[in-house]
């Protein structure tokens, strides 16, 4: 009787385990119960409701035939039901009789597509209007519209612009323009006159001409990189003191970083790669508390890197690289690690303490001499390529950067929690039945 037993008594007990593993990872791993969807009880009819109408009023119908001439589908209206639109096509205000766009999103437009004076004019309810990838022809904007308009959107559209032709937006706190050439002898055409505006990004757009000396001193936000801008950066522009991200990437500018660089004390990003800037990093930088992203690369910057950097506290991404900087690198291994970004190769005259830095960091540049100055062997690791394209050198290295990934691993926890459960009360349980046979038998 007992041999047979043993086996099935097993295989039951197996399969009891399995269903209490399963529904212990499965309870664990459901969210919270969703609020229940409606209570029965009636809604208030405090509220005085047009009787005839339904929940909400329908679209303006010269607008509806706006959109319309828009090649935009208006078989269902766009106010009631967006959701059978593209994400963000449309977004409506809720006045009575009928409702009017507030933003309008065109999206991929097709060849046949073409904006009228009337259709615009029409639509001049647009606080928003945003163009990704739709080459059509570009028209003069009704005045109506122009009045209205707070935030201009033109990525890949549009074909060309000019620097008049934005300029006329004086009312927008928002303007970015991106992958489309502007016809414009400097900035400040477009700018000088838009008062409101808070964030500006005017990139790969070919623009000409030097950086504004006067800036709307509450930008947030300016983007200018990708285009043909020469000069220095004007030593007004450290006059925003709310600046959070500054993106003067890829354009030709050269001089030195303003001294006073340091009076951005909003500043959270800064790009001031790919340009000619040379001199030295300014001491003053130090004094930015929330800096985070540091891009310096490809410039001629020279002098030694300032140990303030390692100070920095929100600092995540140093980029110094291809520049003329020389001496030792003032950093050790437990601030490089805790960069998610940490880049210095491309600096001839550069070299690293070899008590200090291990050569797995890789950081592309040569040890030091005892006198502090590159060994005269370049880099073993001579695989520069290798250098420039890889975003963290360091991240084979040793364990000290393992920081950054301790967080990852939360979401299949409970799973695994009761897999292991599961199994170890199955390894506990073949013990004791071993043992109970043994102890019966
Ligand atoms: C209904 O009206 C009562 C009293 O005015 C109020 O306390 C309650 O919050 C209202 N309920 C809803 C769903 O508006
Ligand atoms: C676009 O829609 C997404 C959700 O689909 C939303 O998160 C986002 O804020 C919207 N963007 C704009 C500019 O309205
Ligand atoms: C536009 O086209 C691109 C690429 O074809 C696609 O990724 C994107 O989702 C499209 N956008 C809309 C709003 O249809
Ligand atoms: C900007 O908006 C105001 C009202 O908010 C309006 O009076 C003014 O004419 C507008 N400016 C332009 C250039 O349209
Ligand atoms: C900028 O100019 C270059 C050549 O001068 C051209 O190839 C490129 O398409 C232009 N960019 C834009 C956005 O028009
Ligand atoms: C834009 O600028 C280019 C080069 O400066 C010039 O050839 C072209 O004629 C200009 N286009 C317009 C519309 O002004
Ligand atoms: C900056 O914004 C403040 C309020 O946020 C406003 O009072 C002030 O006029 C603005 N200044 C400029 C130059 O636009
Ligand atoms: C700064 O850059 C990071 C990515 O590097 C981005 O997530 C963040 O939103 C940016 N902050 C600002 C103020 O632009
Ligand atoms: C600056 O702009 C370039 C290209 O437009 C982009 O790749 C880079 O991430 C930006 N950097 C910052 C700090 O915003
Ligand atoms: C650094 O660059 C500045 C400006 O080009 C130059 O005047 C200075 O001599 C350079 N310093 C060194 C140590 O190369
Ligand atoms: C590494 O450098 C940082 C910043 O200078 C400093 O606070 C820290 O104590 C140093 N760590 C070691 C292990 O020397
Ligand atoms: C390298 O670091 C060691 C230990 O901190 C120090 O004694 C030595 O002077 C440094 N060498 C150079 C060249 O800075």
């Amino acid at each position: 009787m007992e041999p047979p037993l043993l086996p099935s008594l097993l295989l039951h007990l197996l399969l009891l385990s399995t269903t209490i593993t399963t529904t212990f990872s499965a309870s664990s791993t459901t969210p919270k119960t969703p609020s229940p969807i409606s209570s029965p009880t009636p809604p208030n009819s405090t509220t005085p409701k047009t009787p005839s109408s339904p929940s909400s009023s329908s679209l303006d119908p010269k607008q509806l035939r706006a959109l319309q001439s828009l090649n935009i589908p208006t078989s269902k209206d766009p106010c009631t039901q967006p959701s059978l639109l593209p994400p963000n096509t449309t977004l409506c205000d809720s006045s009575k009789p009928f409702r009017h766009i507030l933003s309008l999103r065109l999206a991929n437009c097709s060849d046949d597509v073409a904006l009228s004076f009337t259709a615009l004019k029409s639509l001049s309810t647009l606080q928003s209007l945003q163009f990704f990838n739709c080459p059509i022809a570009p028209i003069r904007f009704p005045a109506d519209l122009v009045a209205s308009l707070h935030s201009f959107t033109c990525i890949n559209s549009l074909r060309r612009l000019t620097g008049v032709w934005l300029a006329r937006l004086q009312n927008l706190t928002d303007l970015t323009v991106s992958n489309v050439q502007v016809n414009a002898s400097g900035p400040f055409v477009i700018l000088g006159n838009m008062k409101k505006l808070r964030s500006v990004t005017i990139s790969h757009a070919n623009l000409t001409g030097s950086l504004p000396r006067h800036l709307n001193l509450n930008l947030t936000h300016i983007d200018f990189s990708g285009n043909k801008l020469q000069g220095k950066i004007p030593s007004s522009i450290t006059l925003l003191e709310n600046l959070e991200s500054l993106n003067l990437s890829s354009n030709s500018l050269n001089g030195e970083i303003p001294t006073s660089f340091g009076d951005l004390i909003s500043l959270k990003n800064v790009s001031l790669a790919s340009n000619s800037l040379s001199g030295a990093i300014p001491e003053s930088m130090s004094a930015i508390p929330g800096l985070a992203h540091v891009d310096l690369s490809s410039n001629q910057l020279n002098g030694t890197i300032p140990k303030f950097l390692s100070d920095m506290k929100s600092l995540k991404h140093l980029n110094l690289a291809n520049n003329d900087f020389h001496g030792v690198v003032p950093f050790n291994v437990s601030f490089i690690s805790k960069l998610a970004v940490f880049k210095i190769s491309r600096n001839s005259n550069l070299c690293y303490n070899h008590s200090v830095l291990s050569s797995k960091l890789k950081l592309g540049i040569s040890p030091c001499d005892k006198h502090g100055l590159p060994m005269s062997p370049p880099p073993a690791k001579g695989d520069s390529s290798a250098e420039d394209s890889s975003d963290s050198d360091y991240d084979d290295s040793d364990g000290d950067d393992s920081d950054q990934k301790k967080d990852r691993h939360h979401g299949p926890s409970k799973v695994v929690l009761g897999v292991a459960i599961g199994l170890s009360s199955i390894v506990f349980l073949i013990i004791f039945l071993v043992l109970l046979s043994k102890w019966c038998g």
